[in-house]
């Protein structure tokens, strides 16, 4: 099998910001994506997708929790052929001995051709790609979360969700999507804003405690690319106003030792307040709730946190294909 068109983007090395996409790489992802699932519906199907990187090892390295993110790139290494191996825990590598994180990753290196990494430090998925690049053997790295700062994946895998939740009702472009929560610090929210400036015409309503407002780097990024936004702290109006309500938790693994406890309770979405959405809005979350997002929401249709999470594992099946170059052996239509 060969792709029909060529690639309508530079193929990235690494996947470390959600900045570093544009248009082209969005729409090209959402049709491979769309055409990976075919393969999913026969075992002729997964067998092939399992051939096209069955030569290929990939390292997991895990050093904050993480269900969902490491199961579906796990998921997505086992759908490839890729075998993976994993350190969640550096008190059981070299590093308790004292090496490095450069020493530990270059070493990673060496065994595997592709490592997706999460940490809580800001920027060192950055760090370590710009230091293997200068090494004889240098993969591709994958931010699969960096403290506060950038969840590229799941932002992209949020951009899939959305696309086809919209997809009778002419895309994203136009959309008021509205954001709840711990915006100060949830690195998911910052990353799928980025994304979001690809859309003409998107608004985006934050909303949140005063104590979780949105970081004023993130609010000068919008400034500049001309993107509608909005701040409030009032809840039932935010929500009543939006086509897509991507919820989140409050992120307190970052509280230092005097943080202000914050009352979250007006910013929790509950059965009640279901009627005062629109007909058709798209309720999100990347996972883990809490009590911000009442389960008893679940079985409305609205509600597609459960798909969005499903979407993350075949998003990161698409993601690798691209980064180890093998996407062209997906056929595709004409974009
Ligand atoms: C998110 C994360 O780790 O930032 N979870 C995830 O990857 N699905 C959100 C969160 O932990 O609140």
């Amino acid at each position: 099998m060969s792709s029909l068109t060529p690639l309508p983007f530079t193929r990235p090395k690494h996947i470390l910001s959600a900045r570093q996409f544009g248009r082209p790489f969005l729409d090209y992802m959402y049709e491979l994506i769309n055409q990976i699932r075919k393969f999913d519906k026969t075992k002729d199907g997964l067998m092939y997708l399992q051939s096209l990187l069955a030569h290929r090892r990939a390292m997991l390295y895990f050093t904050q929790p993480s269900t969902r993110t490491f199961l579906s790139f796990q998921a997505a290494c086992h759908i490839l052929g890729i075998k993976p191996a994993e350190i969640r825990d550096p008190s059981t590598s070299s590093e308790r001995k004292g090496e490095s994180l450069e020493d530990s990753l270059r070493t990673f290196a060496s065994y595997v051709d592709l490592i997706v990494m999460r940490s809580p430090t800001a920027g060192l998925s950055d760090r370590i790609a710009t230091l293997l690049d200068e090494t004889p053997r240098p993969v591709p790295i994958i931010n699969a979360g960096s403290g506060p700062d950038e969840h590229p994946t799941q932002a992209l895998l949020d951009i899939y969700t959305l696309q086809r939740s919209f997809r009778s009702s002419s895309g994203i472009e136009g959309k008021t999507i509205c954001m709840v929560g711990d915006l100060k610090r949830g690195r998911t929210v910052r990353s799928l804003s980025h994304l979001l400036t690809n859309y003409p015409g998107v608004r985006l309503i934050f909303c949140s405690p005063q104590a979780f407002r949105i970081e004023d780097d993130l609010r000068q990024f919008l400034r500049s690319g001309g993107v509608q936004f909005e701040e409030t702290p009032d809840f039932h109006q935010a929500i009543a106003a939006a086509d897509a309500i991507y919820m989140t938790r409050v992120q307190d693994e970052y509280d230092v030792q005097g943080s202000v406890k914050v009352d979250y309770q007006a910013y929790c979405l509950r059965y009640e307040h279901l009627e005062r959405l629109k007909s058709h809005c798209v309720i999100m979350h990347p996972l883990p709730r809490r009590d911000e997002l009442d389960p008893a929401i679940d079985a409305d249709p609205r509600a597609k946190y459960w798909r969005q999470e499903r979407n993350g594992m075949w998003t990161r099946v698409a993601l690798i294909t691209i980064l180890m170059g093998v996407d062209n052996h997906i056929v595709l239509p004409t974009l």
